[in-house]
């Protein structure tokens, strides 16, 4: 079971497909009514300048109210430029509040994966209960982002990365647990620049999660909590009497597919101080 999954994974780390293979579009948090969109034109993301040309190139990119595309708000073009690796970004506003949205960008013909993300409330709103996940330390040479992919099937309003999204550290011929090649250019630590794009690169080039929709929803962490055998997450559901949390634990990180159970849950309630085991 094992040696499929790495077959399939050693696949994907070699063949790129399109300007996106390796760095899809994803999302910085939308606040309100604005937010940004993030890309990053790599069409062989393990090469020097991501396989791009060393000037200016324009990028298309559309925000709608639906997957398919088809009901676009807000569009606009924007330069990638080599300086930033052909990394873009977009300031978006003028979105209402509380709301799906959906991105793509769109570079020659070669269009991205549709990326989705939504809007805070309005401040007018009375939210009456608010669902959330925290997030730290994935290390993409330990083990599969199993963790993230169960985090993605959460109904969540929105999820904090803390810090620790790559590491530093050099990555072995055979990419550690994930017995795949990996590129000579790898095995140095990371101290420049270009080398941490390189290992953005690679963080970034796990399986994006797909959901119920099916879009994608961006990169998929692992996250250690407790001790570097235990990985999963944290989620938070809080209304106005109660804020719980949840401490989700993969079984395993060998497995892409690992189920994930709560491990323990903690619970501060309105008008008594600290949190009870529950
Ligand atoms: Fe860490």
């Amino acid at each position: 079971m094992f040696g499929r999954h790495a077959a399939a994974q050693a696949t994907r780390v070699n063949k790129a497909r399109g300007a996106y293979a390796r760095a899809v579009a994803t999302l910085t948090t939308f606040l309100h009514r604005t937010g940004t969109l993030w890309t990053r034109l790599a069409p062989s993301s393990f090469e020097p300048e991501g396989g791009m040309p060393g000037r200016k190139v324009p990028v298309r990119w559309r925000v709608a109210t639906d997957e398919t595309m088809r009901h676009v708000v807000r569009q606009g073009k924007v330069l990638a430029v080599p300086e930033l690796a052909h990394s873009v970004h977009v300031e978006v506003e003028g979105l209402k509040a509380g709301r799906e949205y959906f991105f793509q960008f769109e570079y020659r013909d070669d269009l991205s994966p549709v990326g989705h993300t939504r809007t805070a409330p309005s401040s007018k709103e009375r939210v009456g209960s608010l669902a959330f996940a925290f997030a730290s330390c994935q290390r993409w040479d330990e083990g599969y982002y199993s963790a993230y992919r169960r985090m993605a099937e959460e109904e969540l309003a929105f999820v904090v990365h803390l810090g620790d999204y790559l590491y530093e550290y050099g990555i072995d011929a055979n990419g550690g647990f994930r017995n795949v090649p990996v590129p000579d250019q790898f095995r140095p630590e990371t101290t420049t620049l270009d080398r941490y794009r390189l290992q953005h690169a690679l963080y970034k080039s796990a399986p994006t999660c797909r959901r119920r929709t099916g879009s994608s929803r961006g990169s998929s962490p692992h996250i250690k909590f407790f001790d570097g055998d235990r990985r999963g997450y944290v989620r938070c559901s809080v209304d106005r009497d109660e804020w719980r949390t949840d401490l989700r634990m993969v079984e395993t990180v060998s497995r892409p597919e690992s189920p994930i159970e709560t491990f323990a849950s903690f619970l501060v309630e309105d008008g008594h101080p600290g949190a009870v085991r529950v």
